[in-house]
C-alpha cells in the first residue's frame, strides 16, 4: 500500500511505524508542515497500561520510550497557603520533543520517509496516486474541515483559558497550584517529564484572563506576569514558551472538544486529534492518539479483510475508548471550569474534589492508592461532621436537620408502590418500609402521598386527606420508631396532569382502562397525546389544592412523621408550574422564573407554616428538564433552590428531568449528583444527590467530596432492604445500630466480607 500521513505528530508517526511492522513492503511516507525538532508543547503523560500497549505493538520504541520516563507517585495541591500530598498515583512522563525524536528515528529505521516542511493540501484529488491518506494532522485538521460534513463534526470550545509552558524547575510531585490575584484566580497544572524540565500549563478563567490584561500582552510580557504570580513554585526558575509560531495572547488557546460521527470519507482516514480529543487536566490525548495509531494498522493489515468492514471495526472500537474518555474529560474540564464553587473548602475538600473530579478516581481507589491520606481524610470529615474524629467511612457519619438527628447519611429515596386501597397504606407499606428502616438507611422516605383522591398517580396510590389515612400511616411510624434508628419523612405531593395513570408495572403514564378522572394542571399540555389535556387551575383551584396540602401536613403531625418533603418535581402538580415546557400561562403564575414558582412557593409556605418549626422539611425538584433552554436549565435550578430556602426548605433533594415524554437524559453513574453539587456548591446549600447511584464507594466519595449532604438510592433498596447494613458488614463498621435480633447474621456476613478481602490481597501479592 501507498499511504501519506499528514502531520508528524505522534498520530502520524506511529501510525507509519506500527504499518511498516505489519508489512515492510509498505510505502509509507509522512508529511509534516514544520521543521524537524520543531514542535509546540513540553512534556505529555502516560499510564502503565499505555506503556505496555507500546511495548506489545513495538518493543524497540516501546523500551526507548519507558527507559526514559520520568516517574513520580505524589500529587501536590497549593490552596490557600497549604499544600495536601497524597502519594500512590503512579504517574509517568516524558517530552513531547523527546518522543517524537524517538519515533521519527525508529520509522526512518524501519524505512518510512518523512518530510518536514510541507504544508499539505486538503484536497483529495490530489492525492490520487495514494491508496490511503492519513489527516493525521491535529486539533485544527484542515483534512477534518474540508470534508466536515461528510465527518459529522461535532466541537466545543470550552470556557477556560490556558497557556502551555514549560520551566528548568523539577518538580517532584505532579503540581496543583491555586493563587488569588486581584482579577480572580489563576492556577497551574506542573509536573517534571526530564531530569531538567517541567510542564507548566497555566489556566484560568476568561474573565481573570481579561481582568490580568493577558489578552492585551505579548508572550514576553505574558511570561513576566506569571513568573511573577506563581513566583513561589518557581524557586527563581524561569517559565519559558517553545509557541514560538503564534503570535502575542494566541498562545493562550481555549480547549476545542472534537466528536466526529465518521472517521473516514473516501480513502481520507481521521487519526489522532484530527478524529477527537480530550481536555489536556486528563493527560490522555497521546495515549489516545498512539492506540488509534496501532489500532488501525492492524484492521488495514488484516489478510483478506474487507475495507469497509475493517474501517468500521477501526472507528467502533476506538470510539468507545474515546467516548467513556471524553466523558471523564467533561466532568474534569467542568470542574476547572466551575472551580470557584470549591474555593471556599477547606484544603483537604478541595484536594479530593479535584482528584475524584472525572469520577475515574473513586473513594476507595484512592484508599489503594494511599491508605493513610484517604484515612486522615475521612478523620478530618468526621471530625467536621461530628466534632469528633474518627476512621470511617463518612457515609455512616450523622447529620442533623433543625431537631432532627439522622444516625447516618443513606436515604431510602421515596418509591411509588402502587399498593394503597383507597390510599390506605396498608400491610404491604408497613412491611415495606419497615423493612427498609431496620435494612440501616438513616432516612426512609414514604411514596408519594397524595392530599385527595384527584391527586393521585394512580388508584393505587397513598393518600393523606382522611383519618383511616393517619391511622395507617401512624402505626408505620410507630413501627420504624420503636424497631429502628430510622427517621421517616412523608413525601406530599399532587399528581397534576400525570395524574388517572396506570399502576406502575401496568403501563406507565398510560390512561386508566375505564374510570379516569379530570385532570388540573398549570396549563392544558397534555403529557402525552394519548394522555388527558388537564384543565389549567383557577385561583379557587388553587386554594383547594393548597389547603388539602396544609391539611395532609396536620396529619402528618398526628401520623407521628419525622420530616415531610413537597414534591416539587417529575411534571407533576407543582413541577408543572415551574418548568415553562407545562407552564403556558400568562397570568401571575406563568412566564418569568419569579412568576413560575409563584404558586409552588405559596403552597410550600403554608405547608412550613402548619409543620412543626423543629422538625425539617424539604422540596424535590427536577434541576434540568434536559431540554436545553427550552427547560429549566441546572443553572435556573440553583435560583429555584434558594427560592425554597429562603422560604425555609432544609435541603433540597435533587432529582431530574420527567417533566415531559420527549426528555432524553445523558444516563450514567451517579449522572443527576453534578446538579446536586451545583446547587450545594453555587447556593451553599444542604442537598440530597439521588439516581443510579448503587454502591457505597459512591456514595462516600460524593459525600466525602461534598457533593452533598445524603445520599439517596431508590432502585437498590427495592432488592435490598439491608443495603446500609451490607455496607457497614463490608466496612467491619461496628457503630452501626443493628434490630438485635439480627445481631449474628451482621456478624457472619462481616466475616465473609474479611475473608474475601483476605484472599484478594493474598492474590494481588501473588
Ligand atoms: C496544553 C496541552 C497539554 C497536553 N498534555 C497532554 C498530556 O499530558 N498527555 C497526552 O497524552 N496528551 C496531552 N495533550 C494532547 C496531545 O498534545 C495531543 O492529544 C496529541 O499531540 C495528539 O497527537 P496527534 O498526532 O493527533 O496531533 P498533533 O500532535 O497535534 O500533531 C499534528 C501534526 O500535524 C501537523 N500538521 C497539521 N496540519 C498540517 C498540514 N496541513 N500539513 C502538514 N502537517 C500538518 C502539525 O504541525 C503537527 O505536528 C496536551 C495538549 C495540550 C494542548
Ligand atoms: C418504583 C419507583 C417508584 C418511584 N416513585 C417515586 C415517588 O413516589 N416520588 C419520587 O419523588 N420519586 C419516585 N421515584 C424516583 C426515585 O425516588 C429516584 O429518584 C429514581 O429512581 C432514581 O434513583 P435510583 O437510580 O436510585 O433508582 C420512583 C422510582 C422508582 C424506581
Amino acid at each position: 500500500m501507498k499511504i501519506a500521513c499528514v502531520g508528524g505528530g505522534p498520530a502520524g508517526v506511529y501510525f507509519a511505524i506500527s504499518m511498516k511492522l505489519r508489512d515492510p513492503r509498505h510505502e509509507v511516507h509522512v508529511f509534516e508542515r514544520n521543521a524537524k525538532g520543531v514542535t509546540f508543547g513540553w512534556g505529555v503523560v502516560f499510564s502503565d497500561q499505555t506503556v505496555e500497549n507500546l511495548m506489545a505493538n513495538d518493543p524497540v520504541s516501546g523500551q526507548v520510550i519507558a527507559d526514559e520516563f520520568a516517574h513520580w507517585d505524589d500529587i501536590d495541591v497549593h490552596i490557600h497557603g497549604s499544600c495536601v500530598r497524597s502519594s500512590g498515583h503512579g504517574f509517568i512522563g516524558i517530552g513531547r520533543k523527546r518522543l517524537l525524536e524517538i519515533l521519527a528515528s525508529r520509522a526512518r529505521e524501519l524505512g518510512v520517509e518523512i518530510h518536514y516542511e510541507q504544508e499539505c493540501e486538503p484536497d483529495l484529488a490530489a492525492w490520487s496516486g495514494w491508496d490511503f491518506v492519513i489527516a493525521a494532522d491535529g486539533i485544527n485538521s484542515r483534512f477534518r474541515e474540508a470534508y466536515s460534513d461528510h465527518f459529522g463534526v461535532d466541537v466545543q470550545e470550552r470556557a477556560n483559558r490556558f497557556v502551555w509552558l514549560g520551566t528548568p524547575k523539577t518538580f517532584d510531585a505532579f503540581t496543583f497550584a491555586f493563587e488569588k490575584t486581584d482579577a480572580g484566580w489563576i492556577w497551574a497544572h506542573a509536573y517534571r517529564f526530564a531530569d531538567d524540565c517541567s510542564t507548566f500549563i497555566v489556566e484560568c478563567s476568561e474573565e481573570t484572563w481579561v481582568g490580568l490584561g493577558l489578552d492585551r500582552m505579548d508572550q514576553a510580557e505574558t511570561i513576566e506576569l506569571c513568573q511573577k504570580i506563581f513566583a513561589k513554585y518557581l524557586d527563581g526558575a524561569p517559565l519559558l514558551s517553545n509557541a514560538t509560531h503564534l503570535r502575542g495572547s494566541a498562545a493562550w488557546l481555549k480547549f476545542r472538544r472534537i466528536i466526529c460521527e465518521r472517521w473516514h470519507y473516501d480513502r481520507l482516514i481521521l487519526l489522532g486529534d484530527a478524529a477527537h480529543t480530550a481536555h489536556f487536566s486528563i493527560g490522555s490525548g497521546t495515549k489516545l492518539a498512539l492506540e488509534d495509531a496501532i489500532k488501525l494498522a492492524e484492521v488495514l493489515n488484516r489478510p483478506g479483510a474487507d475495507r469497509v468492514e475493517a474501517l468500521a471495526e477501526y472507528q467502533a472500537e476506538r470510539n468507545l475508548e474515546v467516548l467513556k474518555l471524553q466523558n471523564s474529560a467533561r466532568n474534569s474540564t467542568e470542574w476547572f471550569e466551575t472551580v470557584e464553587r470549591y474555593l471556599d473548602f477547606e484544603p483537604w475538600q478541595f484536594a479530593y474534589s479535584l482528584l475524584t473530579r472525572s469520577q475515574r478516581i473513586s473513594h476507595e481507589n484512592l484508599r489503594l492508592r494511599d491508605s493513610n491520606w484517604l484515612e486522615q481524610t475521612e478523620r478530618t470529615f468526621w471530625k467536621e461532621a461530628t466534632g469528633e474524629e474518627k476512621s470511617a467511612w463518612p457515609m455512616f457519619a450523622p447529620f442533623k436537620l433543625r431537631e432532627m438527628e439522622l444516625r447516618n447519611r443513606i436515604v431510602v429515596s421515596p418509591m411509588a408502590m402502587y399498593s394503597a386501597v383507597d390510599g390506605v397504606a396498608g400491610d404491604f407499606h408497613l412491611v415495606h418500609l419497615g423493612a427498609r428502616a431496620q435494612g440501616g438507611a438513616g432516612l426512609v422516605f414514604t411514596e408519594m402521598t397524595c392530599p385527595s383522591p384527584a391527586a393521585r398517580i394512580t388508584p393505587g396510590c397513598a393518600g393523606m386527606w382522611n383519618e383511616d389515612h393517619v391511622a395507617a400511616w401512624k402505626r408505620i411510624t410507630d413501627f420504624v420508631h420503636a424497631n429502628s434508628k430510622a427517621r421517616i419523612c412523608l413525601q406530599l405531593g399532587h399528581s397534576g396532569g400525570k395524574g388517572s395513570t396506570q399502576l406502575g408495572w401496568e403501563e406507565m403514564d398510560a390512561p386508566l382502562a375505564e374510570g379516569n378522572w379530570p385532570l388540573i394542571a398549570a396549563s392544558n399540555v397534555p403529557w402525552s397525546s394519548r394522555n388527558q389535556a388537564p384543565r389549567p387551575m383557577t385561583r379557587a383551584e388553587m386554594d383547594e389544592v393548597r389547603d388539602q396540602f396544609v391539611a395532609a401536613v396536620r396529619m402528618a403531625v398526628d401520623a407521628g412523621f419525622d420530616m415531610i418533603e413537597m414534591h416539587a418535581a417529575h411534571g407533576y402538580l407543582l413541577s408543572s408550574f415551574i418548568t415553562p415546557l407545562q407552564n403556558r400561562r400568562t397570568d401571575e403564575y406563568g412566564g418569568s422564573l419569579e412568576n413560575r414558582l409563584r404558586y409552588p412557593l405559596e403552597v410550600f409556605n403554608a405547608m412550613r407554616e402548619a409543620w412543626p418549626s423543629d422538625r425539617p422539611m424539604s422540596v424535590r425538584i427536577s434541576a434540568n428538564d434536559w431540554a436545553d433552554d427550552a427547560g429549566v436549565t441546572p443553572g435556573e435550578a440553583v435560583l429555584i433552590a434558594e427560592a425554597f430556602a429562603q422560604a425555609g426548605a432544609d435541603l433540597i433533594d435533587v432529582s431530574a428531568g420527567q417533566t415531559w415524554a420527549d426528555a432524553k437524559p445523558v444516563y450514567g453513574r451517579m449522572f443527576q449528583t453534578p446538579f446536586s453539587d451545583k446547587i450545594r456548591n453555587e447556593a451553599k446549600l444542604a442537598t440530597m444527590a439521588v439516581g443510579n447511584i448503587t454502591d457505597p464507594d459512591q456514595a462516600n466519595a460524593i459525600l466525602t467530596a461534598g457533593r452533598a449532604d445524603l445520599v439517596a438510592l431508590a432502585r437498590p433498596h427495592l432488592v435490598d432492604p439491608m443495603w446500609t447494613l451490607r455496607a457497614a458488614a463490608m466496612a467491619n463498621y461496628r457503630d452501626q445500630w443493628v434490630p438485635p435480633p439480627y445481631l449474628g447474621g451482621m456478624a457472619q456476613m462481616a466475616r465473609l466480607f474479611e475473608r474475601e478481602a483476605e484472599m484478594k490481597a493474598a492474590e494481588l501479592k501473588a
